[in-house]
């Protein structure tokens, strides 16, 4: 059986992501959609709410599950039996880190590899953090972010 992870930030999940999830899940038996605590991150939602968006967000697609996970992702692969992780890549400047990661990654685990779908055209300019930026002065963000989720980040910007 073979069960992917697709970790991230998600903060907040985009139009892209949900594009990512879709299509990697019709590659794999099980995709887990793990979503990074990072403490020391500055992020606008709780990790429990990026999961919750994201539950929701994929309440359909019968094979995808949504974890959090803190610490390293290889970690969190072997404790969740998993030998694949996905990453989407935008453009050729993400590729540079994604290739560092990687790699690191397998050096470290060899039984894990990381595959990288390529973002579909009309999400290839999106970034969670170009959508916080134009959510926090007001601009419409609807191209960007699943409809469920527009009003949650700008309840974050109304505090
Ligand atoms: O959505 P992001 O912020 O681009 O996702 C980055 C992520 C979560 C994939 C990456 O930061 C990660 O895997 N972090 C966990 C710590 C780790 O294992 N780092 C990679 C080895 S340096």
């Amino acid at each position: 059986m073979k069960r992917a992870i697709y970790p991230g930030s998600f903060d907040p999940v985009t139009k892209g992501h949900i594009d990512v999830i879709e299509r990697s899940a019709k590659l794999v038996d099980e995709l887990v959609v793990g979503v990074l605590n990072n403490s020391a991150k500055n992020s606008l939602f709780l990790v429990d709410e990026r999961v919750s968006m994201l539950k929701e967000l994929t309440s359909s697609l019968p094979n995808v599950t949504i974890d959090s996970f803190d610490g390293l992702l290889v970690d969190f692969a072997k404790s969740i039996h998993a030998t694949i992780v996905v990453r989407g890549l935008r453009a050729v400047t993400d590729f540079e880190y994604e290739l560092q990661i990687a790699q690191t990654n397998h050096e470290v685990y060899n039984d894990i590899e990381t595959i990288f779908l390529t973002t579909r055209l009309e999400y290839a300019y999106i970034s969670s953090t170009i959508v916080k930026e134009f959510a926090s002065h007001g601009g419409d963000i609807s191209h960007f972010v699943p409809e469920p989720v527009i009003e949650r980040i700008y309840a974050k910007y109304r505090k």
